[in-house]
């Protein structure tokens, strides 16, 4: 049997059977796909991790896709918005401490008023860090005017997942209506990429409903729409969503990450120079979660800097891991933990991608 996924891993470009079967391997053959993965990993980006702080400045959404903790139809939370300073705050501890960027993220909101706020926000992180700080927003679906206004105001990475390719179970994972329509999510990434923002996109894994055959298409739309960036983990139910009713159709915690790991292998081995975050969700799973991540293939980790205090409120699953720590805890923990992934973290850099640089400059990508 292994001898199928030592042929498979061979190849230059995986069909969807070959990944399925990737997806499957056990014992030995998935050995061989890890070893595989962190192969390249070395080969193309060495033992590096990058680090984007993350600040979830507003857990305020407007959606209200079924499995997400912080949907607009739970009550059973405490809302809670930055203030401008508290954000600027957080980069300027970002900047002090040599990340080389950030990531702000928050509930979808569409409105002038956010939109410019965020304007304003991107222009004063900038003008705190002399431009040196890269970043990343995480703020939904917008119009192409709006990223474009914020990538004028300097955010130059953008990340959206697509949280599921194939329509019907996308249609089975949020409500049946237009403001939660698949259609919009491939516009908006396409417009995203179009303006000239790294893209970044990613699914949930283990979701009720999902197959083996899904997640093998997850992976070649990503390769297919050419992403620079890419950030899946696995789904954890939250209690106070309408998906946690179907618990009974998961597979168990620990299979979840084990598939997850697989996808972030397979991912590395198809897109070889891309950015691949060790999401947060493995670590809700398993203690050392997102240093085995590290280890096949990801090099992207997002500490939370967001302010101790609200942390707890920006629950997207259950058992979200880090809730209690300061940003400095958050840090010690990190670098403790890269370095026993033998992973060195690298400051002060943005960590572009090769792949990116290629995609801008229209030479053959892997
Ligand atoms: N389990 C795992 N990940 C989740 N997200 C939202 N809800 C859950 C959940 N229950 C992820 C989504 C979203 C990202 C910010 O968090 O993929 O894009
Ligand atoms: Fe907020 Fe999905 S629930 S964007």
């Amino acid at each position: 049997m292994a001898g199928n996924v030592n042929e498979i891993l061979k190849k230059e470009n995986f069909t969807k059977a070959d990944i399925i079967e990737l997806l499957l391997s056990r014992g030995e053959e998935k050995t061989l796909l890890f070893k595989k993965s962190a192969g390249i990993k070395e080969e193309y980006i060495g033992n590096k991790v990058w680090f984007r702080g993350l600040i979830e400045f507003s857990n305020v959404c407007g959606k209200d896709c079924l499995y997400c903790g912080i949907r607009k139809g739970n009550r059973n939370l405490v809302r809670y918005d930055l203030s401008d300073n508290e954000i600027l705050e957080a980069a300027s501890f970002a900047y002090k401490n040599r990340y080389g960027s950030i990531a702000l993220q928050s509930g979808e909101i569409e409105s002038t008023v956010s939109t410019n706020r965020i304007e304003n926000l991107l222009k004063r992180i900038k003008d705190l860090s002399k431009g040196e700080l890269g970043v990343t927003l995480s703020v939904g679906e917008q119009t192409p005017e709006v990223y474009m206004k914020w990538y004028e105001a300097g955010a130059h990475r953008y990340l959206l997942r697509v949280e599921a390719t194939n329509e019907e179970l996308y249609k089975k994972i949020h409500p049946d209506n237009p403001k939660h329509s698949f259609r919009r999510r491939l516009d908006c990434l396409k417009s995203l990429q179009d303006i000239g923002y790294q893209t970044g996109t990613g699914v949930m894994i283990g979701l009720p409903f999902q197959s083996y055959e899904d997640l093998a298409g997850d992976l070649l739309f990503m390769k297919e729409f050419n992403i620079d960036m890419c950030g899946m983990g696995p789904y954890i139910e939250h209690a106070d969503t309408p998906l946690a009713s179907h618990s009974e159709k998961l597979l168990p915690l620990t299979d979840r990450f084990d598939l997850t790991l697989k996808m972030i292998a397979i991912i590395r081995i198809m897109m070889k120079d891309i950015n691949i975050v060790a999401a947060t969700a493995l670590q809700a799973i398993d203690p050392v979660g997102r240093e085995k991540a590290i280890k096949i293939g990801a090099n992207i980790i997002m500490p939370n800097i967001t302010p101790g205090r609200y942390r707890d409120s920006y629950k997207l699953y259950n058992n979200k891991p880090c809730t209690d720590d300061s940003a400095e805890d958050c840090q010690n923990c990190l670098e403790a933990r890269i370095g026993l992934a033998d992973a060195e973290i690298i400051y002060g850099e943005w960590g572009d991608t090769a792949h990116y640089q290629k995609r801008r400059s229209g030479l053959k990508l892997f």
